[in-house]
């Protein structure tokens, strides 16, 4: 999936800024968007504690992160009398409902049999899950492979929040239902769906990384679909262009431009860590100054200079700054 303000380009330098300091131990990563940063760590010996806002995110950390291995499955199996689970979802009989309304016939994000196919295996997940023949970690699970897998197949540039005029050669090829592979490394990896602060306060990490988002694009919006799908949210039928709905409004600060640095300190003030990682670009709603002369009340700062390539749905890439700020706790 391709998720703004992701790290992948990056990983190798923020693991090499970080090791210099504290070459294993607990990882916190409460940003942790669709566990990106925490799968390369987990795989580098790290314990990862992650979390995030979005129940869609929370699925990908499960399967990315605290997955050491495929789930069981054991009552689904049972019930279904099958051993392949990919292959139980890929010989489902295209179905109608919501996706093929809203999001194939009356805005063009999938083709029609891809909608048909995606409706069956979410329909199929839910009603699994409200049986109760899933457990929480399996639910997470086949709901991330299955957003991943739509994801391929999208009539987008990359977000929910347009789709293109015409269907593409990604977008013209055939659904095919892929489980993620889970990641090996440290066990003991744990997801929270929970806002950032409850997830830095009352512990002590040896690393926290933190990567918020900079601007007021709300990841809610942008990813709506996969978060109903998640969620299991129905969208009301609506007439706007793009299709975005959001029954009950996640915020966050970190996207308002008069609450990111109150929230920004509350996170610093309630979190005890060896080593801070703080990734924000330069151009972001809380101005460098002032993260400077903030860290600096938490430890001795150095600034790392990255490249990156902004998110933007055209075809010229856009390369602005980003900043890595480490803060090293000598307290
Ligand atoms: C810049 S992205 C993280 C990208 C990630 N590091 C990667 O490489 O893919 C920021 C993430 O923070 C989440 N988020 C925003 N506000 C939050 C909050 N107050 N608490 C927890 N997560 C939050 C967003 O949903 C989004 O997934």
């Amino acid at each position: 999936l391709r998720y703004l303000g992701s790290k992948t380009s990056l990983l190798d330098d923020i693991f090499r800024l970080t090791n210099e300091v504290v070459s294993n131990g607990v990882l916190c990563d409460p940003f942790g968007g669709i566990g990106t940063v925490g799968n390369y760590f987990k795989q580098k010996g790290y314990q990862i504690i992650t979390g995030d806002i979005l129940t869609f995110a929370h699925c990908f950390q499960v399967a990315r992160v605290v997955n050491d291995d495929f789930p069981d499955f054991m009552l689904f199996k049972k019930k279904m009398g099958i051993v392949d689970i990919a292959g139980f979802f890929n010989t489902l009989e295209p179905t109608t409902g919501w996706i093929v309304r809203e999001y194939s016939e009356k805005r063009q994000y999938f083709s029609e049999i891809n909608s048909g196919r995606i409706q069956s295996c979410v329909d199929m997940i839910w009603k699994l899950y409200e049986d109760k023949i899933l457990l929480h970690e399996e639910y997470a699970y086949l709901i991330a492979s299955l957003i991943n897998s739509m994801d391929q197949v999208a009539n987008t540039a990359g977000t929910y929040y347009a789709y293109l005029k015409k269907f593409n050669r990604k977008s013209n090829k055939n659904f095919i239902y892929k489980l993620i592979t889970p990641s090996t490394g440290s066990q003991g990896c744990i997801s929270q769906r929970v806002d950032a602060i409850d997830l830095v306060k009352n512990h002590k990490y040896d690393v926290l990384y933190l990567d918020p988002p900079y601007n007021e694009r709300n990841y809610q919006r942008y990813y709506h679909l996969p978060e109903n799908i998640a969620t299991r949210t129905i969208p009301e039928s609506n007439k706007t262009i793009s299709g975005v709905y959001v029954e009950k409004a996640i915020k966050s600060d970190f996207n308002n431009k008069n609450r990111a640095y109150n929230s920004f300190c509350e996170i610093l003030n309630n979190s005890r860590f060896k080593c801070l990682i703080f990734h924000y670009t330069d151009d972001g709603i809380i101005p460098v100054n002032l993260i400077r002369n903030t860290l600096s009340k938490y430890g001795t700062v150095e600034e790392f200079n990255l490249n990156c390539r902004a998110y933007t749905t055209k075809q010229n890439v856009k390369e602005v700054n980003h900043h890595i700020y480490r803060v090293i706790n000598n307290i």
